[in-house]
C-alpha cells in the first residue's frame, strides 16, 4: 500500500451523476490489480477529514488509473467538480482482489449499478487468460448505468436489463438470474447488497461457488479501525474487515442472515 498523490488528469461526466475521473499516480497504478481499491481524498480546500473508498476501474499503461465515480453524497459530489491539473492524496492500491477464476468452470458475470466498475479492470486480465464469461448487467435506468457501451466493447457476451425498460430487459437483473444458471458455473458479483442476498440465495439452492465484491462504510482502509466489519460465517470469526480481508469474499464465507441493509 502506497500513499501518494495523484493529479487528474480527466474527469469525464457520463450522466447527471456518473463520472469517469483518471487519475496520474504511477506508484499506484502499477502495483494495482483487478477487485482492489483507492481511498481518495479531495484537495485541502475542504474540511473533509475521512477519504472515500472506490474500486479501481482501469490503470492505463501502468500510470494512470480510473474510478467510476457515482454522487452519493458530499465527499463523491465534491470529487465529482474536480478538474484536470487539481492533486488529490491517494491510498492504494488496498484489500486483496479477484482471484482469477478456474477456466475449466464457466464464468457469469453479475453487476448492479456502479458496483459494474471492478469488472472492468478485471475483463483485460480475463481477456489475456483466455477466459470468455457472461456479463450481465442491471440498472434502474439507462442514465444509472451509462457505462454499458464500454463494458460492451469488451466483453463479447452481455445481457442487460433496467428496471424501467430504458435499456435492455424490463426489471432487475437478479429476475433473469436463473436462466443463466448451469452445472459448473461460478458467479462473480458486484452490486447493492439486496441484489448480493438474492444471489447467495441462489448459489446456496443450486449449490454453487461465487466470489462477490463488497462495499462497507470505511474509514481507515487499512483493517485498524473496524468501521467496514460484516458478519463472517465463521462462528469463531464472527467478523470480517471489508477492506483488509476483502473486498473480494467468496458468498460463502459471509452470514447473509446476520448482514443488514
Ligand atoms: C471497497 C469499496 C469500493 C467502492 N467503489 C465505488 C466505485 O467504484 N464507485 C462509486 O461511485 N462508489 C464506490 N464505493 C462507494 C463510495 O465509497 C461511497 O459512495 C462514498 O464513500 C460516499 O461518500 P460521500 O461523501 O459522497 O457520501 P456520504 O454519505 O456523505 O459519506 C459519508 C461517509 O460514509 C461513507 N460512505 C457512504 N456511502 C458509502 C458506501 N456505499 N460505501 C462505503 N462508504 C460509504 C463515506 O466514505 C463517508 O465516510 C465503494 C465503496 C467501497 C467500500
Ligand atoms: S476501514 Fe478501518 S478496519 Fe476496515
Amino acid at each position: 500500500m502506497f500513499e501518494a498523490r495523484g493529479k487528474i488528469i480527466k474527469n469525464q461526466r457520463l450522466s447527471d451523476r456518473i463520472f469517469i475521473l483518471t487519475i496520474d499516480c504511477e506508484v499506484v497504478a502499477k502495483n494495482a490489480n483487478p477487485g482492489q481499491f483507492v481511498m481518495l481524498s479531495p484537495p485541502k480546500i475542504t474540511n473533509l477529514t475521512l477519504r472515500r473508498p472506490f474500486s479501481l476501474y482501469n490503470v492505463i499503461d501502468d500510470k494512470q488509473l480510473s474510478i467510476l465515480l457515482k454522487v452519493a453524497g458530499k465527499g463523491t459530489q465534491l470529487l465529482s467538480t474536480l478538474t484536470p491539473e487539481i492533486e488529490l492524496s491517494l491510498h492504494g492500491p488496498l484489500g486483496n482482489g479477484f482471484p482469477l477464476p478456474n477456466p475449466s468452470k464457466k464464468l457469469l458475470i453479475v453487476a448492479g449499478g456502479v458496483g459494474a466498475a471492478p469488472f472492468y479492470f478485471f475483463a483485460h486480465k480475463l481477456k489475456n487468460n483466455h477466459i470468455k464469461p457472461i456479463f450481465l448487467l442491471g440498472g434502474k435506468t439507462k442514465n444509472e448505468i451509462p457505462f454499458y457501451e464500454d463494458f460492451k466493447k469488451i466483453f463479447d457476451s452481455i445481457f442487460i436489463t433496467t428496471e424501467d425498460g430504458t435499456i435492455g430487459k424490463k426489471g432487475m437483473i437478479t429476475d433473469y438470474l436463473n436462466d443463466f444458471i448451469e452445472d459448473d458455473i461460478l458467479i462473480y458479483a458486484s452490486g447493492p447488497i439486496p441484489m448480493l442476498k438474492k444471489i447467495a440465495l441462489i448459489a446456496e439452492k443450486n449449490d454453487l461457488d461465487w466470489f462477490l465484491s463488497l462495499e462497507s462504510y470505511m474509514a481507515c482502509g487499512v483493517g485498524a479501525c473496524l468501521s467496514c466489519v460484516v458478519p463472517a460465517k465463521n462462528e469463531q470469526q464472527k467478523y470480517l474487515r471489508c477492506c483488509k480481508d476483502g473486498p473480494i469474499f467468496s458468498g460463502k464465507q459471509i452470514a447473509w442472515e446476520r448482514y443488514d441493509c
